[in-house]
């Protein structure tokens, strides 16, 4: 499997509704030393985003998260995603994501569907939402019955408690809005952004 983030520990989970805010949230994350983005397909203009990131934030590993059908696969792959993220897996979608080469972290709330997933070729999943089914508690569980299946927490996961998931020798990345939120994004306000990029990764234990 990939390890196209072995240096991304900590991954922005972002909704980006105007597309003339990517660059700057990416230069803002890159300059607080994050080198990769999770840009979800939840806004209108989340393609338009993403071509933009594609263009002019060559060294931003972009994965496309919230991937919810085939459509969802093929358009991100056509954008030229490194990535792609999606909240849980259907037969449909799962279909879609073994025919991409791309690295694919499908969604998993229970071992079962971590198992599932593995099964499908997946063996790293995105743990969804994290903090609702078990938090860290959950992850450090399962890693004695299933240490091949290495997990993405995201949902919760905030610069408080990252670290209680970035220890565990089964997760490797954390996602989340906290770094930059589409408050921030709208506002423009770089500095936090890059101030929460730079926390996050001065903090990150991985
Ligand atoms: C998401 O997909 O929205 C992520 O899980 C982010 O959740 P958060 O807002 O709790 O970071």
């Amino acid at each position: 499997m990939s390890d196209l983030l072995a240096n991304s520990p900590v991954i922005p989970v972002v909704a980006i509704e105007d597309s003339d805010n990517a660059v700057g949230l990416c230069e803002a994350l890159q300059e607080g030393g994050i080198n990769a983005i999770e840009v979800t397909l939840r806004t209108s203009d989340a393609i338009k985003a993403i071509k933009q990131i594609k263009k002019h934030c060559p060294n931003m590993i972009l994965g496309v998260g919230t991937v919810l059908t085939p459509d969802d696969v093929s358009r991100s792959e056509d954008e030229g995603a490194d990535f792609l993220v999606s909240p849980g897996l259907s037969p449909k979608l799962q279909k879609a994501l073994q025919s991409t080469n791309l690295l694919v972290l499908p969604g998993t709330a229970t071992p079962s569907e971590a198992l599932t997933a593995y099964e499908a070729g997946f063996d790293k999943v995105k743990l969804f939402p994290a903090g609702a089914v078990g938090g860290a508690a959950l992850i450090k569980s399962v890693y004695a019955p299933m240490p091949n299946i290495s997990y993405m927490p995201t949902g919760g996961v905030r610069l408080a408690n990252m670290n209680d998931y970035l220890s565990l020798p089964n997760v490797y990345a954390v996602g989340g809005t906290w770094i930059a939120s589409t408050a921030l994004i709208n506002a423009r306000d770089w500095k936090t952004i890059q101030g929460n990029a730079r926390d996050a990764m001065d903090m990150s234990k991985k």
